[in-house]
């Protein structure tokens, strides 16, 4: 198995891509530490984890507020004595034209998707280093590549995680701990219910696949990225996307 007995977190993941890789990391036999907002969705992507043989512990974490993030990691190295995965997948959008967007808007975005990923690297990363090996994975977005209409934050979020990524990466690297990023496109979560169905169809005809991705096959790319398979990657952002014309 390819994660087997690997302490593995993943923000975000009482839903979507998040819950999706919770349960791939299961099934390589993980040990996943799934962190969300809402108390009873955590204990409820917890539940299913272990009700399917996994093994998964579950805290109420905001990745914003550094002290929720602060306390899981030390409650995880008191249970676990290590962590060997750190997946930042928390994230949100708040859509609006650069005309129409307001300050809370940006700061919170800005807030979740990128001081929520340093917020929770930097918990993590001392413990890693002290161990010689770690895999961080973090979440881009196509937008952060390429740009997208009506995402100044969340495109100015997602292009930061890619600099922060490499720079990690830099950082990390000669300490035995590699740092890369995904790089997702359109993908059938909750967080597209907000997005018109005609921007839909225009955003399926734009990837050269022709289609929306599903979450599990992001987690197939994340639990490749935190195995050992990814030993000499590093620094790196992979596109899953099915293609897409910027
Ligand atoms: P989702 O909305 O289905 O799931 C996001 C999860 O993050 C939710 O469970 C939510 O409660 C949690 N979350 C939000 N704020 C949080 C916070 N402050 N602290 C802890 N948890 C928090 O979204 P989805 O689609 O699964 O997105 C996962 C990641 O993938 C996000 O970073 C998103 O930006 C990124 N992404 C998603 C794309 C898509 O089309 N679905 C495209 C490109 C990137």
């Amino acid at each position: 198995m390819r994660l087997q007995d690997k302490v593995c977190i993943v923000t975000g993941s009482a839903n979507g891509i998040g819950l999706a890789t919770a349960r791939k990391f299961v099934s390589e036999e993980a040990i996943v530490i799934v962190c969300d907002l809402d108390a009873a969705q955590v204990e409820a992507a917890k539940s299913e984890l272990l009700a399917s043989g996994g093994r998964a512990e579950g805290y109420r974490v905001d990745v914003s507020e550094r002290e929720t993030v602060d306390a899981m990691v030390d409650s995880v190295k008191r249970r676990f004595g290590r962590i060997d995965v750190l997946v930042n997948n928390a994230g949100i959008t708040r859509d609006a034209s650069l005309l129409k967007m307001d300050e809370a808007q940006f700061d919170s975005v800005i807030a979740v998707n990128l001081k929520g990923a340093f917020n929770c690297t930097q918990a993590v990363a001392a413990t890693m280093v002290e161990q010689r090996a770690g895999a961080i994975i973090n979440t881009s977005s196509i937008s952060g590549v390429y740009g997208n209409f009506g995402q100044s934050n969340y495109s100015a979020s997602k292009a930061g995680v890619i600099g922060m990524t490499k720079t990690w990466a830099r950082e990390l690297g000669p300490k035995g701990v590699r740092v890369n990023a995904i790089v997702p496109g359109a993908v059938a979560t909750d967080i597209l219910k907000t997005v018109p169905e005609k921007i839909l169809r225009q955003v399926e005809n734009a990837c050269w696949q022709r289609r929306i991705g599903q979450p599990e096959e992001l987690a197939n790319a994340y639990a490749f990225l935190a195995s050992d398979e990814a030993s000499y990657i590093n620094g790196t952002t992979l596109e899953v996307s099915g293609g897409v014309s910027a």
